[in-house]
């Protein structure tokens, strides 16, 4: 695959510079056995996950979520429904009717000091906005069920009971962690005086894309997160969960949150890291977690990215005369969305590139200069897409079933603009001959399905199915 030779970074770089390049990002390419040696440790660790005997042990946690039938379409009613997990928090009224769905929702930011703030605090947060929609929704009074979609790990206990087996991304709040969540917004509520709600549903943000999309495709089998984070889950057989204590009754199947960030935690995807994916790793604020995770997802990408244009620079290959007091140089500056903007660029005229590049504030820059850019964002995002790719794979091969749906959701699915060409392309490769699946952006999988999780929950419970 050495591309970098014939084209994209031809024109006036010379050989010498070019052959330096591809000396300091050389490690983002890898080869297609490679890919089959991580989809192997993957299923591995996948099934340390699941047995009982293993999962202390295990990196990737392959919790089961208590959600076991997908809707049916005929789901009705409005719910509340909340969605902590990316930067913002969203509480929403989804009213369900058949396959009709409508949606009002209300997005609030969580400041940086409540992200590493206090437990309490969060949760306190939380009850102020969902007083805040409930009041201008005038809805107070009404005690509509809620699903909630907290997208960290959580060991659940039932369908509402789950506690945080830890923080991922940006959040790291004291006291939370092995707490019940549903107890702790119920506590922060009381503590506002005026509000009653009712939680039936605690779920991933995995598991509401997977349920949002099988709510008109009964082919869904797996839902996948490439947003701030990066995660999938499956539904899979209750045989196969060493880990179920729940009955075993019918339907014999549970829907699965693999945690898969997590992976490359014990060590074993030191082969493929970088220095790049290391460095990312020791400043931030959760060094030696979730290393698949940080090779993939929007919160880390467009840092990589920056770590390598660094570097470059300082090697004199890259940016000549440049200020070293400019924003390249901050961690965390460089973000993700440009990585997508920049490869939109599609002519000599680097658009994208010139704009992200000014805010970053660099001065008299060539067209080479953007043309290697392009090239270090083009390699980290291939990364990251492949490896998405020989995940999904590994999945799709164990479930074996011959044709099935993806649910995906994320923004750097939604906005990246070769994600999903480059993760088919490699997914044709990776799964096993005669198996068919097509990937579907699901729509809002964390509002929608956190509420058709809490009515498929009311609707078994009202019929005591549970
Ligand atoms: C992180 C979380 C996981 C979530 C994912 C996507 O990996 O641990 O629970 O699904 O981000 O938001």
């Amino acid at each position: 695959m050495n591309t970098i030779l014939k084209n994209p970074l031809g024109g006036n770089l010379k050989d010498a510079q070019i052959k330096k390049i591809e000396g300091f990002v050389r490690g983002f390419k890898l080869s297609s056995l490679t890919y089959k040696r991580i989809m192997q440790l993957l299923h591995e660790e996948m099934n340390s996950g699941l047995s009982k005997t293993t999962n202390h042990m295990a990196d990737i946690k392959m919790f089961p979520t208590f959600v076991r039938s997908l809707p049916d379409g005929t789901e009705k009613g409005k719910y509340l429904a909340l969605d902590l997990g990316g930067t913002n928090f969203r509480v929403l009224m989804v009213e369900l009717n058949g396959k009709d769905v409508d949606i009002q929702s209300k997005t609030y930011l969580i400041p940086q000091r409540i992200m590493l703030g206090t437990g309490t605090q969060l949760f306190d947060h939380i009850a102020d906005c969902i007083c805040k929609f409930v009041n201008t929704h005038d809805i107070m009074g009404e005690k509509l069920p809620l699903g909630f979609t907290f997208s960290f790990p959580c060991k659940q206990e039932g369908l509402a009971t789950a506690r945080l087996s830890k923080w991922t991304k940006g959040f790291r709040c004291e006291g939370v962690v092995g707490e019940d969540l549903c107890i702790l917004l119920h506590e922060a509520l009381k503590r506002k005086g005026n509000i009653d709600v009712e939680v039936v549903a605690i779920i991933n943000d995995a598991v509401g894309t997977l349920m949002s999309t099988a709510h008109s495709d009964r082919n869904c089998e797996i839902g996948l997160i490439l947003g701030t984070g990066c995660n999938a889950c499956y539904m899979e057989n209750l045989e196969h969960v060493g880990l179920w204590d729940g009955e075993i009754r019918n339907p014999k199947q549970v829907i699965v949150n693999t945690e898969w960030g997590a992976f490359g935690d014990n060590g074993c995807l030191d082969f493929i890291r970088t220095e790049y994916d290391r460095e990312l790793d020791t400043f931030s604020i959760n060094p030696g977690k979730q290393i698949l995770e940080k090779m993939i997802s929007g919160m880390y990408m467009g840092e990589i990215v920056r770590l390598v244009l660094e570097r470059l620079t300082m090697e004199g290959l890259l940016f000549s005369g440049v200020d070293r007091e400019c924003e390249l140089f901050v961690r965390g500056r460089f973000y993700t969305k440009y990585v997508s903007e920049i490869e939109s660029d599609h002519d000599e005229f680097f658009r994208n590139t010139k704009q992200a590049l000014d805010e970053l504030g660099l001065e008299g820059y060539s067209s080479e200069d953007c043309k290697i850019v392009k090239y270090v964002c083009t390699l980290i995002s291939a990364r990251a897409a492949f490896l998405s790719a020989a995940g999904l794979a590994t999945l799709i091969n164990k479930i074996n079933k011959p044709n099935m749906t993806i649910a995906v959701d994320g923004s750097l699915y939604r906005f990246h603009p070769r994600f999903h060409n480059l993760m088919c392309l490699k997914m044709k490769e990776l799964v096993r001959p005669g198996l068919k699946f097509q990937l579907q952006l699901s729509h809002d999988g964390s509002g929608k399905g956190a509420a058709l999780v809490a009515a498929v929950a009311t609707r078994l419970r009202d019929s005591k199915e549970i």
